[in-house]
């Protein structure tokens, strides 16, 4: 059963008035539908629309036309069913790591006991354990996205929204990241749905990768990732089955970059 659908929905940003105004079709008629459970990476260059339409699905915005159902509802607005990690890290800088954790179940009115319970095992569970009362200018950038993982965690969304949220760290972090992020997603089970613009992260992590193309920002394939679960580790790159289904993304990711 599909958690997530995306009914015909497309997106213009106004800027202006009158004469003076622009806009910019941000997303334009995009259908998908994500299923209980899977992980979902959407992949497409920059200014696509990536953000764009996780934003819809979070709520923060609303489709200039079609609708999203979350769970066969309309989705209005935010809700503690959704949680996203942002593109940038999004931290607050006089919070520690424990008080930034605890953020989204403050919100939630959770009470005392039960949050801080609750906030303390996901920064466990992160790998944060001696870290609580750091704050974010006292970590590393890996750790400060492992907060903005802890804390979207934390509130137990059943859809996670992730936002390239390793994109600005090095390339071993992320790799570590990457397997922390499959670890939790197996002992969870959870619906994520991932945004990058790195296609071996893309197929390392998803169960299908859904390529967009740049303006206005189109769906353009699906392409389902065959690898076995649990990814058996970073090795699996290497294998010509990887390698395989890489070559098949990067022909049409190709034709996309050279629209860009
Ligand atoms: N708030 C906004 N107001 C006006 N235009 C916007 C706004 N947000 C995004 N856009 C435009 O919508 C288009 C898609 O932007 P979006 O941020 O969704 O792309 P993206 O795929 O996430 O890119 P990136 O990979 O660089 O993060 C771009 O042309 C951008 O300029
Ligand atoms: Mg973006």
């Amino acid at each position: 059963m599909s958690i997530v659908e995306i009914k015909n929905v497309s997106h213009t940003f106004s800027k202006g008035t009158g004469s003076e105004m622009t806009k910019t079709q941000a997303v334009c008629n995009a259908n998908l539908e994500v299923k209980r459970d899977e992980f979902l990476v959407m992949l497409g260059p920059s200014g696509c629309g990536k953000t764009t339409l996780l934003r819809l699905i979070d709520g923060l915005i609303k489709p200039t036309e079609g609708e999203i159902l979350v769970e066969g509802k309309p989705v209005t607005g935010p809700g503690f069913d959704r949680a996203v990690v942002f593109q940038s890290i999004n931290l607050l800088p006089w919070r520690t790591t424990f008080d930034n954790v605890v953020l989204g179940l403050e919100i939630k009115g959770t009470p005392n006991e039960e949050m801080r319970s609750t906030a303390q095992k996901y920064i466990d569970m992160v790998g944060l354990s001696g870290f609580e009362n750091h704050y974010p200018h006292e970590l590393s950038g890996g750790m400060q996205q492992r907060v903005g993982i802890a804390r979207a965690l934390s509130v137990n969304p059943k859809i996670l929204l992730m936002d390239e949220p390793f994109g600005y760290l090095d390339a071993l972090t992320r790799m570590s990241l990457q397997m922390e992020l499959l670890d939790i997603w197996s002992k969870q089970k959870k619906t994520i749905i991932f945004i990058t613009h790195d296609l071996d992260e893309s197929i390392f992590l998803g169960d299908r990768v859904v390529l967009m193309s740049c303006r206005p920002g189109r769906i353009t394939d699906t392409f389902p990732i065959d690898l076995p679960r649990p990814r058996p580790g970073h090795d699996i790159r290497n294998t010509a089955q990887f390698q395989s289904i890489r070559a098949k993304i990067w022909d049409k990711l190709k034709e996309e970059l050279q629209n860009v």
